[in-house]
Formats: C-alpha cells, sequence, structure tokens
C-alpha cells in the first residue's frame, strides 16, 4: 500500500520521508556490503539534515553526559509596567511556524552555508515525524514605549526585535539560530541576541539551552546566550502566555557594560 507523505515533502528537493519506501532509510546503493550501504545512509542522512550541518558549525560539545551549567546568561532586569503594551501586541501577534517563518521574512529562498534555509529546517521536523505546520509561537513587532526603552537601553547597534509569545501547546524544536542576515552586513562586529522575558515564570513553560533547562524567570529578566553555538528549544506546557521581547543587532561598549554588570534598570513610563 503507498505511503501518504506528508504534503510539503514534493516541494522539498530532497530524498524523501526515511520510513518511506523511497525515502534515505531504504535507499540502496549498487554494489557493496550492506555495511557499505548502512554507511551512505548515514552520510546522505546527515547530508540533508540542518541540525547536523549545524552542529559542525558549533562549537558546542554536544555530550548529553556533560550536564551544562553555564549555558545562558542572566544579564540583569527590567522593572516597570508594560502589561498594556503586552495586550495590544496579542491583538497583532500571528502564527509562526516552521513552514511559515522564513517566507514572513521574505526569505523562503535564502541561503547560508547550511543551505536553503527554509528546506533544512523542514527536513528535520519532518524526519522526526513532526508537523511543519504546527505553531511554534506566535510572533510580533508591535512594541511600546517600555519596550523601546529596554531595547535602547541594551544600547546595541542596529537592533532588530520581535515578540516571541508562546501559547499553551506551541514549542519549538531544539535549532541552531542562524542571525546570518546581521553578521553578513558587517564580520568585524559581534552580534548578540538578548531574551528579555515580559512575564513571571509559570510552571510549564520551559527553555532549553544546551543540555539545561532555564526556568522560574521573573518578568523583566535579561537573558542572553551564544546563539550561534548554542542548541536550544522551548515549549509551553502552561496554562498562561508566555512572551518575550528578542533582540538581535551588533554589540557596543554600552552592550559590553550591561553584559558584564547584572543590574537592574527601573522604567517609569518609558523612560529611564
Ligand atoms: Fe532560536
Amino acid at each position: 500500500m503507498a505511503l501518504t507523505l506528508h504534503s510539503m515533502q514534493s516541494s522539498l528537493a530532497r530524498p524523501t520521508r526515511p520510513k518511506d519506501p523511497n525515502g534515505i532509510a531504504h535507499g540502496s546503493r549498487s554494489g557493496g556490503t550492506a555495511a557499505q550501504t548502512k554507511a551512505d545512509r548515514v552520510v546522505t542522512k546527515a547530508a540533508y539534515t540542518n541540525w547536523e550541518l549545524g552542529k559542525e558549525l558549533s562549537n558546542y560539545h554536544f555530550d548529553k553526559s556533560i550536564k551544562d551549567t553555564e549555558a545562558f546568561q542572566l544579564c540583569g532586569r527590567f522593572v516597570g509596567d508594560w502589561e498594556d503594551e503586552l495586550e495590544k501586541a496579542y491583538e497583532t501577534m500571528e502564527t509562526v511556524t516552521w513552514g511559515n517563518r522564513w517566507d514572513k521574512k521574505g526569505l523562503s529562498k535564502k541561503s547560508d552555508p547550511r543551505g536553503v534555509l527554509k528546506e533544512n529546517e523542514l527536513k528535520d521536523i519532518i524526519d522526526a515525524g513532526g508537523d511543519p505546520e504546527q505553531p511554534m509561537y506566535h510572533g510580533t513587532r508591535d512594541i511600546g514605549p517600555q519596550m523601546q526603552q529596554m531595547i535602547d537601553i541594551l544600547g546595541m547597534e542596529n537592533p532588530r526585535h520581535k515578540l516571541h509569545i508562546q501559547l499553551t501547546g506551541e514549542s519549538v524544536a531544539m535549532h541552531l539560530d542562524k542571525h546570518y542576515e546581521a553578521e553578513e552586513k558587517d564580520d568585524d562586529k559581534e552580534v548578540r541576541r538578548f531574551l528579555i522575558a515580559l512575564a513571571d515564570w509559570e510552571p510549564g513553560q520551559f527553555i532549553v539551552f544546551g543540555n539545561q533547562i532555564c526556568e522560574r524567570w521573573i518578568a523583566g529578566s535579561i537573558l542572553t546566550f551564544e546563539w550561534k553555538d548554542m542548541p536550544h528549544g522551548t515549549a509551553n506546557a502552561s496554562l498562561h502566555k508566555r512572551p518575550l521581547l528578542s533582540v538581535v543587532g551588533y554589540v557596543t561598549e554600552t552592550t559590553q557594560d550591561l553584559l558584564c554588570k547584572e543590574r537592574t534598570w527601573t522604567l517609569v513610563n518609558g523612560k529611564r
């Protein structure tokens, strides 16, 4: 009986799902031993997976026996009242999936050293048996003055921001970030990513950096991590929204200072 492939398989220029008859796991070589066939399959699968290619470009150890303790850094906290700004953001947020996230940026054909970004990401999700159209989170760039103040205090050059609002049941599978578009503009400058918690942590919400669980954050907490090296994922199994403000930009002296000194920034009506 013919198997029904995921609808996205037909648009991917690659072997189909490993479990399908014409997928990688069933591919055979002409001649050679069974061991050679198995080796070929491993090589072929590695060549088509974003995760494996990402590992080659990362300095992370990818060793589960090593318990990470410094996979992310807490670098201060904002104190203020951005509830109204969040409520407005909830009105404009849109569903983001692995299947549509590059389309939304107009980068569905965008390539990096790992190949076509969109295709490579979809491969991992589909090959794992996941649904590339399952919501990862809800996104919007609609921020107010308090959130803008946070971005200003980070002091980055050319900051880009986005609200990552994860609703109940949404998850982002483990992956490595790709902010090459920022690096392409200036190789000499350090590109850093900050995540600012906009609400207190709730049981059932988590972010994983490497193999370290990040939890129990409080509203205003500022996190950063080595986005190029550190695999990460998130999920929300709570009954509360999980809003984060993501900011990516070039590090300046102001940013560097903030990284070194953990401090609290009080925001009052959008002013420090
Ligand atoms: Fe990410």
